[in-house]
């Protein structure tokens, strides 16, 4: 059997294999960030899919920090009743699931929240509306949000959470020297730039003790100007590490990055996973699970990327959007590549309201039957 089928444990979460899910915003919770069916069903079909671990989207845990319409919220004690029915649901179906925690700083939609957006600096140019610099007093209360956020899922019955600091949102910004200007312990030094994480992660830990998951999303870099670099990212992998966290899983890019953005077109196979050797160069003394996500389409190199040590889950996103079953079709033989064509099209029906689809397979499927 591969490698890819075989169970594994995460800080005691047992796992029937090494696919994951990667936090995907779907854009099918309600209004104020509830938990709706369609969302719930979306997450059964990826356990009866057979993917052994499921992210959810980034569920946004201040209200000011909301990045985008109908994400997941976390912020209240009145969204545990959905989250549990969701929790719920994927374990009756044999799933795992993991809440990605987030806030997205100097990305939060002001027209959705009412609410000044938090930055980590504020300075000429980088919005076109007034933002709210943290202070050291905001950044306590951002930790205390995380941890209380944390709290929430643990209360759901989430068998894990996971610290969204990729992809440029406000704990990502923290680390970039573009958006971090702060001459204060937060900013300058990559330790100073990644104090808030280790805090975060620790009064995260305080909350939901030493045996639940705690995972976090890393940029390996920005791949912008000035923005993180991946000597640093590489350097604030193992701080992590050090400080107790129990996976974490290695992207890169920026939501602005364009070209370079975490979700990059893939037309051939030097194409896929794209981060693999920022992930190669954390080396063998890295001592926690790595889950390598961006751009994995075929089994042969999910297989290979298991085999030569690079990592130790294989993490996809669009993929599943078409194929919420790939896993189990990949189980029984057919291990032809993923069908997805990593054309993005799928971000548009769920900014209109309809939920995220494979936009290209209904394409597809309306040519056939024509
Ligand atoms: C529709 C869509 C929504 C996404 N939402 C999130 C998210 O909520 N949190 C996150 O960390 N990444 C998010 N991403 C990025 C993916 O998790 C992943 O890192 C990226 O797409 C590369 O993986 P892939 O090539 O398997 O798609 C999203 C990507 C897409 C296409």
């Amino acid at each position: 059997m591969s490698k890819l089928f075989e169970s594994a444990t995460i800080n005691g979460m047992e796992l029937s294999n090494r696919f994951v899910r990667s936090a995907t915003w779907e854009g099918m919770a309600a209004d104020d960030g509830k938990v709706t069916p369609k969302l719930i069903e979306t997450m059964v079909a990826l356990a009866k899919g057979g993917v052994g671990m499921i992210i959810t989207s980034h569920a946004y845990i201040r209200q000011e920090g909301q990045a985008g319409p109908w994400q997941i919220g976390v912020y209240e004690d009145k969204l545990i009743d959905g989250l549990k029915e969701l929790a719920a649901a994927v374990h009756a179906n044999g799933g795992k699931i993991i809440m990605q925690i987030a806030h997205a700083g100097n990305f939060a939609v002001e027209k959705l929240t009412g609410l000044v957006p938090w930055v980590v600096s504020d300075f000429e140019g980088l919005a076109e509306t007034p933002r709210h610099e943290m202070t050291v007093g905001d950044i306590r209360a951002l930790t205390v949000s995380f941890a209380e956020a944390a709290g929430r899922a643990k209360a759901a019955g989430f068998d894990g959470v996971q610290l969204h600091c990729a992809h440029g949102y406000l704990l990502s910004q923290f680390l970039s020297p573009l958006y971090n200007r702060r001459m204060d312990d937060y900013g300058g030094s990559i330790e100073n730039r990644a104090r808030i994480h280790l805090e975060v992660l620790d009064a995260v830990r305080k909350v939901v003790g030493d045996d639940f998951p705690i995972l976090a999303k890393l940029n390996c870099g920005d791949f912008v100007e000035g923005g993180l670099n991946t000597a640093d990212a590489l350097q604030v992998a193992g701080l992590l590490a050090d400080a107790g966290l129990d996976a974490l899983e290695i992207s890169g890019g920026v939501i602005t990055g364009g070209r370079m953005s975490p979700s990059r077109m893939v037309k051939n196979d030097e194409q896929e996973a794209y981060f693999k050797n920022e992930a190669r160069a954390l080396g063998d003394k890295f001592r926690i699970p790595l889950i390598l996500v961006g751009g994995m389409r075929s089994f042969e190199t999910a297989e290979a990327l298991l085999a030569d040590g690079t990592a130790d889950f294989i993490s996809m996103c669009r993929p599943f959007i078409r194929e919420p079953d790939l896993v189990n079709r990949w189980k029984s033989g057919d291990r032809r590549k993923a069908f997805c064509k990593s054309d993005n099209a799928c971000f548009k029906p769920g900014m209109k309201g309809k939920g995220i689809y494979c936009v290209t397979a209904e394409v597809e499927k309306a040519k056939l039957e024509d």
